[in-house]
């Protein structure tokens, strides 16, 4: 496997990958396909070597471009989505139009010929669990989603499943659970929360702020990952998750004191419309089957890693600040 595409590049996640992936195998060369969408930003890739990495400016759903790249391509690392819930409740179409059409484009481009293809998705495909409740997910969990981001990831887990049953396409899927780490949109939560704290504003939770993440470093996401690309079963899904239940509130909390502020100097906004209570992932197939293990575990410092890079890179987020704080007061939140 030397010539990978990696779609949605760079966006947090996927650029987080790309990095990995030219770290850890040298001889590979890696296409970025990606829309630049306002969550796609190419200083993501900034740095990394030239003639290792190739950026190509386009949309999934484009048939003819994703099948020129897919035609020259070992092998393709689907992480482009619309990925953003409060953006799904306020206009649902573009999620069709990417998560599920363009999933769809990039599983008719492999099935032409014949590339190995790993699907990036999300636990909340599987809804919410009650707060008090001790299950968590695992494989065999009934897919519930709540929102319109979460439909349509699913809807495009099932394509994923119908391609490899129906055309022997050699797919496999992952669902993670929540992401952190550096390169994420200042819309997501944590990111948000650390820049208003660095802007001067205060930190706003939805509602009570008892609903629970389980959290996970991006670069624990990405070692998986690479993980099932290679040693996965094809036709498999793999839930990621690295053990890191935490609820809103106690998060807000650590970074107000990692931040050196009064930890209870926040706001309490309008809940989100739907917000899933709970989520919490069983990782048990993956870590017995291919032996994978998390590495950044330490939810505090992992935090804290990640407040010192978006305070080291200001500029990086700085332009977006007051139109995402906008968009949110539109909202109450
Ligand atoms: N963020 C999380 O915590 C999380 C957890 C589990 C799974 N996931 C999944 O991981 C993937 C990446 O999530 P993220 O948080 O990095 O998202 P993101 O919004 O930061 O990045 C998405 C990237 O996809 C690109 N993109 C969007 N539409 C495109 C299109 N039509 N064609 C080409 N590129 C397009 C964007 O420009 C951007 O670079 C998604 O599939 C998401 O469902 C995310």
């Amino acid at each position: 496997m030397q010539n990978i595409i990696v779609t949605g590049g760079a966006g947090f996640i996927g650029s987080n990958f790309v990095h990995h992936v030219i770290a850890e195998r040298p001889d590979w060369h890696v296409t970025v396909l990606d829309k630049l969408t306002y969550a796609g930003n190419r200083a993501n890739l900034e740095g990394l070597p030239a003639d290792r990495l190739t950026f190509v400016h386009g949309d999934i759903a484009d048939a003819e471009v994703v099948d020129s790249l897919v035609a020259k391509a070992n092998a393709v690392v689907h992480y482009a989505a619309e990925s953003h819930n409060d953006n799904s409740l306020q206009n649902p179409r573009p999620f069709i139009d990417t998560n599920l059409t363009g999933t769809y484009t990039l599983l008719e481009a492999v099935r032409r010929h014949d590339v190995r293809f790993h699907h990036i998705s999300t636990d909340e495909v599987y809804g919410d669990l009650q707060l008090d409740d001790p299950a968590r997910f695992t494989e065999h969990t009934p897919y519930n989603p709540s929102s319109p981001y979460s439909s349509t990831k699913a809807g495009s887990d099932l394509l994923v499943r119908a391609w490899v049953r129906s055309f022997g396409v050699r797919a496999t899927i992952s669902n993670c659970s929540n992401n952190y780490g550096p390169y994420q949109h200042i819309e997501k939560f944590i990111p948000r929360q650390i820049t208003n704290v660095l802007s001067g504003i205060r930190p706003k939770l939805y509602g009570a702020g008892l609903n629970v993440r389980d959290w996970i470093h991006t670069n624990d996401h990405s070692s998986a990952v690479l993980k099932v690309l290679e040693e996965g079963r094809i036709g498999e899904t793999y839930l990621i998750g690295a053990d890191g239940e935490q609820n809103n509130k106690t998060v807000v909390e650590l970074i107000l004191e990692l931040m050196g502020k009064d930890p209870h100097d926040y706001d309490h906004v309008n809940d989100r419309p739907g917000h899933d209570l709970r989520y919490a992932i069983d990782s048990t197939k993956l870590r017995t089957e291919l032996g994978w293990q998390p590495k950044f575990t330490d939810f505090r410092t992992g935090l804290a890693d990640t407040i010192a890079w978006y305070s080291e890179h200001e500029s990086w987020w700085t332009a977006q600040k007051a139109a995402v704080e906008a968009q949110y007061a539109k909202a109450g939140q």
